[in-house]
């Protein structure tokens, strides 16, 4: 493109929301009331992207075959929860390369000590730091290039991504301050949204619901059937006393916490709601009501994505659409962006 004028990005809308989530593993629990269930939500006031992040998934190594079905697994999930892709934008990270290219500026923008504060990393990382992938530790760069390069303002995410949010304004401001160009990324605005902002393991109330933990048991995945959803259940762990009648006697009771903020959040109501109902009473009669809720709430879910999987080639096109639609937004910032940093791109 010649024509400077031409590339001027559009004006943003006040509110433009932006979320990711990666293609490893089977969706939980944790994925949909953290996360997705509220992305859901805001399609009714926003416009929206939704970003399957691939990319972000190699971070760690990944069959390509297992990797390729994540994805179109996660979109269907997607779905199947209520992301609207026609009217709002659904696709998956490497089809608009301007993610990585953006990425590689905030690779320069942001500091060696901020990423080394990063706690994800610290876990991912674990003891063999020295063996991660340079990809893990500028992770939270890509990410904030994720968001960034559409100018979005709001980013829907559990709280286990709140670290990386603030790296993201970080990055926003002192790009803004290097180049000195006020405003020109907005300062992202972390919704952290509802009861279950971070569901826990079911074998262990202190360590995150996760879809990377070998314990299939330690999680409900959007795949499971009644069966084993009723099961797992079942043999959450919990405690030897009744539920508390109120919240303050959750001290010291991570499990009972956990579960009780499942059910209230499924529910839709409050913690203090749900215990004016289950308060008091005993853990067995509580689990068969959570596992009826939890069934009647995902069942439906996980019917409807396994009829959009019957086409994955239909998955595909979607996918595809969504990624012309995200790149014809960031094509005219990821331009801006070259000239203010002295690019010749033309
Ligand atoms: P990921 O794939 O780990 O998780 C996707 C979303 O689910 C939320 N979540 C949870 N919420 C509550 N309880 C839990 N146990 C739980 N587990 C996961 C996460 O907080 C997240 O919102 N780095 C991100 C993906 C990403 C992204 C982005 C997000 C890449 N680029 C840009 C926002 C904006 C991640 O790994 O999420």
């Amino acid at each position: 493109m010649t024509d400077t004028a031409a590339q001027t990005a559009a004006p943003t809308p006040s509110k433009r929301v932006f979320s990711g989530i990666q293609p490893t593993g089977n969706l939980t629990l944790g994925n949909y009331l953290g996360a997705i269930r509220n992305w859901v939500t805001l399609q009714d006031n926003s416009e929206c992207l939704y970003c399957v992040v691939d990319m972000h998934a190699l971070t760690l190594f990944q069959e390509p075959a297992a990797l390729k079905e994540a994805t179109r697994q996660v979109a269907a999930a997607l779905i199947a929860c209520g992301i609207d892709a026609e009217k709002h934008i659904l696709f998956n990270q490497s089809l608009n390369q301007d993610h990585a290219e953006l990425a590689w500026y905030f690779n320069c923008v942001a500091r060696m000590g901020w990423l080394n504060r990063m706690t994800q990393f610290k876990d991912k990382a674990g003891k063999n730091r020295e063996n991660a992938s340079t990809g893990l530790f500028v992770y939270p760069n890509l990410m904030a290039a994720d968001i960034l390069a559409y100018r979005a303002t709001h980013v829907p995410v559990g709280e286990d991504q709140k670290q990386h949010l603030e790296l993201a304004r970080d990055i926003a401001i002192k790009f803004n301050n290097d180049w000195e160009k006020p405003d020109f990324f907005p300062v992202v605005e972390p919704l952290i949204l509802g009861e279950a902002t971070r569901v826990m393991s079911l074998r262990d109330g202190s360590a995150k619901m996760s879809k990377s933990d070998p314990s299939d048991m330690s999680r409900i995945n959007l795949t499971d059937d009644t069966d084993m959803i009723a099961k797992k259940i079942r043999k959450a762990k919990t405690d030897p006393e009744d539920l508390p009648r109120d919240a303050d006697g959750f001290e010291g009771r991570p499990e009972a916490r956990n579960l009780v903020t499942i059910y209230a959040a499924l529910g839709n109501e409050s913690i203090s709601d749900a215990l004016r109902d289950v308060g008091g009473g005993q853990f067995g009669a509580f689990k068969q009501k959570l596992a009826d809720r939890a069934i009647a709430h995902l069942s439906p879910i996980t019917e409807e994505m396994n009829r959009l999987l019957e086409d994955r080639a239909e998955i595909d096109r979607l996918l595809f659409r969504g990624g012309e639609r995200a790149k014809a937004l960031s094509a005219p910032i990821l331009a801006e962006t070259r000239e203010v940093l002295g690019l010749v791109h033309h």
